[in-house]
């Protein structure tokens, strides 16, 4: 598996962008391609085959195109959601309440439940509101990246089966780091972006999409309300991408190509199985700090891990941290800035330098008493 690349570089420990490596870099040097030409041609088609491998989609259909994750949350509403359609949100974080937003600025009568930051969306209130009322799409985030809390899934999509009802799940800060099959699963639009887990740069989105979700947009009785949003003007680019909608990102898609051949190099299994271990290490010295998880227990992501600084001098952490060690961590959003602090562990990273850049927040955090010096940490991470 590739390292994160040179000396040189601030090692990124946010929840995304991640650092590249060095293949992913020079993936993106060459001269400009035509995008209209053979070997662009061949390369986004591998890209495409490349998206499914990751995805585990063999069934539906894949596509992957210029935009952030918001272009994968709002091209999901977009495409689904008509003018007053009923849907459902379910909550735990600011990336649940982004897409409820999105619904209604889509114009949907859009219904939430509020399951409070960083706990996990519960299948059985979930199986109750859908008996009580009629909703036509369910919208559900993997990984809450602002509290790092990961929901059920499976048990999720299979109540919105159950139901009849359409489930899109934002899968942006989940897949290539957390296991997802897309087959499998059962959810009719799952989504994710380039620079997180998968460690290619940002500015590619990645949507499966099932055969039922294809059709229930053919069959919508309203057009869909957007141009570059609606994934079925999307679908026959995919098919062939000589044809023209958008110019596309093609670096992007270049550095995403080469990421996703060494997400295939190291396998997909394994990538999850290494990530489990980098969630696992995070988590042990959160709690020998004694610091408070933000997300409750069992519900924790392999992808990002976020704590409360019960001294809130996060923000003094963050900085001292970059200066003096060249290592970058994340704050909490908004009013929790000086509150919460957020390690992202996805993408190329290994354990021997999750590792290293753990001691050094270790060490920091005692310079600046956000933990006790006392507490001694041993070279595996273990206390002592
Ligand atoms: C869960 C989740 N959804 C959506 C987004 C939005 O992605 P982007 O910032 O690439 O637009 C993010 C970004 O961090 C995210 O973590």
């Amino acid at each position: 598996m590739a390292q994160v690349s040179s000396m040189d570089d601030t090692l990124l420990l946010i929840p995304g962008p991640t650092n590249l490596s060095p293949r992913v870099r020079a993936a993106m040097a060459g001269p400009q391609l035509p995008h209209v030409g053979s070997q662009f041609y061949s390369m986004f088609k591998e890209t495409v085959a490349l998206a499914r491998y990751v995805f585990k989609n063999e069934k539906g259909a894949q596509f992957v195109f210029t935009g952030s994750g918001t272009i994968g949350m709002e091209s999901s509403v977009v495409s689904l959601v008509a003018h007053g359609d009923r849907t459902l949100t379910l909550m735990n974080g600011y990336f649940g309440h982004r897409m409820l937003m999105l619904n209604q600025v889509h114009g949907a009568q859009a219904g939430s439940i509020d399951f409070t930051e960083g706990k996990a969306a519960d299948p059985d209130t979930l199986r109750n509101e859908l008996r009580k009322n009629k909703y036509s799409v369910v919208f559900i985030t993997h990984v809450d990246t602002s509290t790092s809390a990961i929901n059920p899934v499976p048990e999720l999509v299979e109540e919105c089966q159950k139901a009849g009802v359409i489930s899109v799940v934002d899968s942006v800060c989940a897949i290539g780091g957390v296991p997802l099959d897309f087959d499998r699963l059962g959810a009719d639009v799952v989504f994710t972006a380039s620079q997180k887990a998968l460690a290619a740069a940002p500015g590619a989105v990645l949507v499966a999409a099932s055969q039922r979700a294809i059709e229930y947009m053919e069959k919508r009785k309203s057009p869909i309300e957007s141009y570059y949003l609606n994934l079925l003007r999307w679908k026959p680019i995919m098919d062939d991408p000589r044809m023209y909608l958008a110019t596309p990102a093609t670096q992007v898609i270049m550095s995403l190509r080469e990421a996703m051949l060494e997400v295939k190099e190291e396998g997909i299994e394994n990538r999850w199985a290494r990530h489990r271990k980098l969630g696992e290490m995070t988590r042990d010295r959160v709690e020998e700090w004694g610091q408070r998880f933000v997300a409750e227990e069992g519900h924790r992501a392999d992808t990002v891990t976020s704590f409360w600084v019960k001294k809130e001098n996060a923000g003094e952490v963050q900085g001292t941290l970059e200066k003096e060690h060249g290592i970058m961590i994340a704050r909490g959003l908004y009013e929790e800035r000086d509150k919460m602090l957020r390690i992202g562990h996805f993408g190329v990273l290994t354990t021997e330098t999750l590792r290293g850049a753990l001691d050094s927040l270790d060490r920091v955090m005692k310079e600046l008493g956000t933990i006790p010096s006392g507490v001694k940490v041993t070279a595996s991470g273990k206390k002592r």
